[in-house]
């Protein structure tokens, strides 16, 4: 099976969920991706079901606008029912590193309203241990340089990151942040971890997602779709 047919797989299980529990899900936090793109796909024809919907990129709520969804303003909004997103990797806690796409903080912000996430992804997703992929972190651009130089005491390879349609451009985030891409970090304590780039100066917000975790797995594979609760 295709990973874009994997993908529309647990986006399609995902609306199935969310339609069970339609009276206790009411409003909707939507992250930002490629299977997110596929939910929000699938979600469409029942936009008008849900209150409304807290987006966590520009990305994102560009997209629910075009599909009809009511999207509010997280700052009007007290809580949400639950959380959907997709993960660059989660381990067998629920753990995940996200920020591929440069969404992290906004999704961080949004996952931390909800009380329950439900992470999509296909099982190429799935580490034993977190940090093959590597780490996202959002800082300010005048704190990149002192930033980089406190990862590599870690053991970090730092990469700042560029833009898709322009190398000569770094990437600037929907915070006008950019990011610093981390590999080599031996990620064997993630939350601690998290808290710890949490208090760099300059950092605005890193993709590790131990303190927000999900709590319900909808993965796929070539076996199809499987539902796993932490
Ligand atoms: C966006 O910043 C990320 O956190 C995404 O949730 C993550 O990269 C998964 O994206 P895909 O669904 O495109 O793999």
């Amino acid at each position: 099976m295709h990973q874009d047919e994997q993908k529309a797989l647990v986006a399609n299980e995902a609306v199935h969920v969310l339609l069970k529990h339609e009276t206790a899900f009411q409003i909707l936090g939507i992250g930002t991706g490629s299977t997110v793109n596929f939910f929000i796909e699938a979600l469409a024809p029942h936009a008008k079901s849900f209150k409304g919907v807290v987006s966590s990129s520009q990305a994102s709520t560009e997209r629910l606008l075009q599909k009809g969804f009511t999207v509010l303003d997280a700052n009007n909004v007290v809580s949400l029912d639950v959380y959907i997103d997709g993960a660059d990797e989660i381990n067998p806690q629920g753990v995940m590193l996200k920020g591929g796409g440069g969404a992290l903080t906004r999704e961080k912000i949004v996952a931390s309203m909800a009380k329950v996430f439900i992470c999509i992804c296909d099982s190429s997703k799935q580490v034993a241990l977190l940090g093959q992929f590597p780490l996202p972190i959002e800082v300010i651009p005048l704190a990149s340089q002192k930033v980089t130089q406190y990862l590599e005491k870690l053991g970090g390879v730092v990469r700042l990151r560029k833009s898709k349609t322009d190398a000569s451009q770094n990437f600037v985030t929907d915070n006008a942040g950019w990011i610093l891409d981390v590999s080599g970090l031996k990620i064997t304590d993630p939350k601690a971890l998290e808290m710890e780039l949490n208090q760099i100066p300059g950092v605005i917000c890193n993709g590790i997602f131990a303190q927000n975790k999900a709590q319900l797995l909808i993965v796929s594979s070539q076996h199809g779709v499987e539902t796993i609760q932490f």
